[in-house]
């Protein structure tokens, strides 16, 4: 969906559909690098990781392998709590695989320090995590990230997989929304 077909819904577009696709392009030619002669497995995180998921690996002129975890924090309304239940674990035993997380965002860094200290609990090679979006709060978190797209400012934004109440995820473009549709 592109932005202009719920314009009225959208506040302001942060990030157009091409500036993510040219920065998606330049993490995976830093990813192709980085990992030249290793096998990498990316590990995406339910649900809002599924478009990075799909145009990172799209973007890789290599082999990947791929696999999913859900995971649910509870919390009260929209702030993470850090306390994290596992709905859906990996297919795969990790142990000795590099795992690259691939993630839309980071606001806390909660659930990103909770899934890294956990992979790295089944003896995998490496994990290192790859974001399209980070958040100001994050930095406050002892996480290393090793690819983000874009430092964004703390507003709450929709598009690119993140939803509001399940809408917004298959927009193009990250977007913050006008508070018509909060209300
Ligand atoms: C979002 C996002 C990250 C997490 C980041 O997921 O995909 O997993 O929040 O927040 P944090 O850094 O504050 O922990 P969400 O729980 O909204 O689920 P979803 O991906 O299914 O939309």
């Amino acid at each position: 969906m592109d932005d202009k077909h719920v314009e009225s819904d959208l506040a302001r577009v942060l990030i157009t559909e091409d500036e993510i696709q040219s920065r998606i392009r330049e993490l995976a030619r830093e990813i192709e690098i980085d990992y030249a002669g290793r096998d990498i497995l990316v590990v995406g995180v339910l649900k809002g990781a599924v478009m990075v998921m799909a145009d990172l690996a799209r973007s890789l002129d290599r082999h990947v392998a791929m696999d999913w975890m859900a995971i649910s924090s509870y919390g009260s309304g929209t702030a993470s709590s850090g306390v994290v239940r596992i709905l859906k674990d990996l297919d795969t035993d990790i142990m000795g695989r590099h795992v690259l997380i691939a993630e839309d965002i980071i606001d806390t860094g909660l659930t990103l320090s909770w899934l890294v200290a956990n992979l790295q609990s089944r003896g995998p090679a490496s994990v290192e995590i790859c974001a399209l979006l980070r958040k100001p709060g994050a930095q406050q978190m002892a996480v290393d990230v090793r690819y983000v797209g874009f430092d964004i400012p703390n507003e709450f934004v929709v598009g690119f997989g993140l939803d509001y109440a399940e809408r917004y995820r298959n927009l193009r473009s990250i977007a913050t929304l006008a508070p018509h549709v909060y209300t």
